[in-house]
């Protein structure tokens, strides 16, 4: 199985995964190469990184859908069947158009659009994000227009709570509204806010008296209007959780090599699989490839470096350097093959691993994602073979075939 066998057969894939081990840079590779196959694809996300956008070739991204033009393919060689186009959530906004389907009259949904205390949880409190990343997907996944939609997902410090995010928001607003205020405003303090029942504007009124209470209003209109919204929040939250459940929608756990990352992965693979959510692909991101050790012995390797460096260079200590360098590297891509393994054992059959090696330089143009793209639709199974041949022929030199690693330093050295 393959990364494109998935891509082939959903047409919504969502990248998840804890923070900085290459989601933004997986769903816009995947997007892309979904563009190259003659699908006409939206990447949506959250990342207003301007890194992002150059790497589309993009000034800045926007709120509005913006194409990919053919041209900038061309610059890099390549040339799309169908076509790619970038969107930046905007989580206010997509606030703001809930609020807008959901209230029962114009006045109802400018009263809470203005209200101060909506301006700022729905630019603010926690989770809102993760909400309308969700919210936005199952708005542009009735769209007809997209072939594919990419969502990558926000940048959160706990991963996993965009899964739960509908039935949060739910419980955010439903009887426990109160609660999710005073979390915002917690150590404004001075007010019993859990006076503030059900007959919320009556009590604020009265509180207002003592606390010269204009917030007091504020806070008693917002609940008013969230609970004139509730029906529909409620209706619309279930709709967008039932969505992600559905067997068009594929999800991709991202992760690095690193061992607290892949703890990560596999409680965050654990919670999509109770949640009855799919698990359809993990990609390892900017894993260390193990270069072999040369064949060379030490003095060979000092003698070619010698004739190579300038002689003020100490050819020794640069050939000593070398080696440490390169142990350095080859430790670490131990490390990372080991910690990849794990992955795949601890989570089993079923699920397409994908390695994807750490490039030179950042991912920076249509050109850097297209590399990355290329190592994502490698077929997964081949991808493992080869890295535990490559493994193995570190471990016992003699028994593998055709592996060039340990033959120069090392134990077996002159034997
Ligand atoms: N395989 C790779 N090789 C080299 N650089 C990479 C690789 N994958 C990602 N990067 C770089 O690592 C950085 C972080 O990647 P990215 O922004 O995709 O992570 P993220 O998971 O989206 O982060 P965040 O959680 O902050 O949104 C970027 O500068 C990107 O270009
Ligand atoms: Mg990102």
């Amino acid at each position: 199985m393959s990364l494109a066998h998935v891509l082939e057969h959903h047409r919504v894939i969502v990248t998840v995964g804890s923070g900085g081990v290459g989601k933004t840079t997986t769903a816009a590779a995947l997007a892309m190469h979904a563009a190259m196959q003659g699908r006409r694809t939206v990447c949506l996300t959250i990342d207003p990184a301007r890194r992002l956008a150059n790497s589309l070739g993009l000034d800045a991204m926007t709120t509005d859908e913006q194409d990919v033009s053919k041209e900038i393919f061309a610059s890099f060689g390549l040339e799309p069947k169908g076509s790619l186009s970038a969107m930046m959530l905007d989580t206010k906004r997509t606030f703001d158009d809930l609020v807008a389907r959901n209230a029962s009259s114009d006045e109802a949904r400018d009263r809470i659009l203005h209200n101060r205390i909506y301006q700022y949880v729905s630019k603010s409190l926690a989770g809102t994000q993760e909400y309308m990343a969700m919210e936005k997907l199952y708005a542009v996944r009735k769209d007809p227009k997209w072939d594919t939609i990419v969502l990558d997902t926000p940048p959160t410090s706990n991963a996993l709570d965009f899964l739960d995010a509908p039935e949060r928001l739910v419980d955010a607003i439903d009887s426990q509204a109160m609660r999710w205020f005073i979390q915002a405003f917690e150590g404004a303090g001075r007010l019993s806010f859990g006076l503030l029942g059900k007959g919320a504007q009556l009590v604020a009124k009265a509180l207002a008296k003592f606390t010269g209470g204009e917030f007091l209003e504020q806070v008693a209109e917002f609940v008013t209007g969230l609970n004139d919204l509730f029906g529909g929040f409620k209706e619309r939250a279930a709709e967008v959780s039932a969505a992600l459940r559905s067997p068009d929608v594929a999800f991709i756990v991202v992760t690095s090599p690193d061992p607290m990352a892949i703890h990560e992965a596999v409680v965050f693979s654990d919670r999509l699989e109770g949640a009855g959510m799919r698990r359809d692909g993990v990609v390892i991101n900017a894993v260390r490839t193990l270069i072999a050790e040369p064949s060379a012995t030490d003095a060979e390797v000092e003698a070619a470096a010698r004739a190579a460096l300038p002689p003020e260079i100490d050819a020794k200590d640069a050939v000593e350097r070398m080696w440490r360098a390169l142990d350095h590297e080859r430790t670490q891509a131990i490390a990372h093959r080991i910690e990849a393994d794990r992955l795949r054992m601890r989570i089993g059959e079923g699920t397409t691993f994908v390695e994807v090696p750490a490039l030179e330089t950042d991912v920076h143009d249509l050109g850097g994602l297209a590399q990355i793209a290329r190592y994502l639709m490698t077929d997964a199974d081949l991808q493992h073979r080869e890295a535990a041949r490559a493994l193995a022929a570190e471990r016992e030199p003699n028994a593998a075939t055709g592996a060039a690693a340990g033959a120069g330093r090392g134990p077996q050295e002159g034997a």
